[in-house]
């Protein structure tokens, strides 16, 4: 397909502007500039414009939300609790949550009607990292070295050894988590087998992507270059568009 005309499939501009964002020079494939308006596209080659990829035939659409205490997570609650999903407003698309948060921790969650985008950002073998800030104790008191050599190193669960953990603590009692695995209830677990029970969760990033200045309560759809980037986060090495 001529480049001008993908680029409109694409939605970045009508025929007619494609051509001049092209010739403008905001055009590259594979890395090349290129100003060549019949240039063939075959769909291999990443196309980026201004440095943001551009992918055809990619109505799937995915949402951020910034999770309040209470809301479930789940696309549909057994007691008639709010749901993550009930927060977005996409009359026609079926949404499903990236992942679940427990009821009482708030911040990012995706939502998503692309499965196969849900299914790898949540698969183990993609190794996606997830950072949480979890405060530990009352009163400010600092979690001690060797509890934070055990969350970095692995924690014996029920349900076997945690994988090693990125652990920083940001101030006395509040713990910066990074996990690459995503077991039920992991953080809480792994905090209260160290002996620092959490009373407050909150997950901050999710891949490359950063709940910001996202309000609670919020939610805003991604645009298509942070789509991309979960993409590449959750892609063989040799597919990520770099
Ligand atoms: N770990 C937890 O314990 N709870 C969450 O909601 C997410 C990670």
């Amino acid at each position: 397909m001529r480049l001008a005309k993908y680029l409109a499939h694409a939605g970045v501009a009508s025929r007619r502007a494609a051509e001049a964002i092209i010739a403008d020079g905001r055009v590259r494939i594979g890395g090349d500039v290129v100003t060549d308006p019949a240039r063939d596209v075959d769909g291999t080659v990443p196309v980026s414009v201004d440095g943001n990829a551009v992918a055809i035939g990619d109505d799937k659409t995915v949402w951020i939300v910034h999770k309040p205490r209470g809301v479930v997570s789940t696309a549909k609650d057994t007691h008639d609790r709010p749901t993550v999903v009930d927060m977005v407003d996409a009359p026609g698309t079926r949404l499903y949550p990236v992942g679940r948060l427990d009821a009482d921790t708030t911040g990012l969650i995706l939502l998503t009607d692309d499965g196969d985008l849900a299914n790898r950002l949540t698969h183990p073998r993609y190794e996606v990292p997830k950072v949480y800030v979890a405060s530990v104790g009352r009163g400010g008191i600092a979690v001690p070295d060797q509890a934070l050599r055990r969350l970095r190193e692995g924690v014996q669960l029920d349900d076997g050894r945690t994988a090693p953990a990125g652990v920083r603590q940001l101030k006395p009692g509040v713990l910066e988590i990074t996990l690459r695995e995503g077991r039920k209830r992991q953080i809480k677990r792994m905090c209260t087998e160290v002996g620092h029970p959490v009373h407050r969760l909150q997950r901050v990033a999710f891949g490359p992507l950063r709940l910001g200045d996202l309000r609670e309560g919020k939610v805003r759809r991604l645009t298509p270059a942070e789509v991309q980037r979960l993409r590449d986060a959750a892609a063989p090495p040799d597919r990520a568009s770099g």
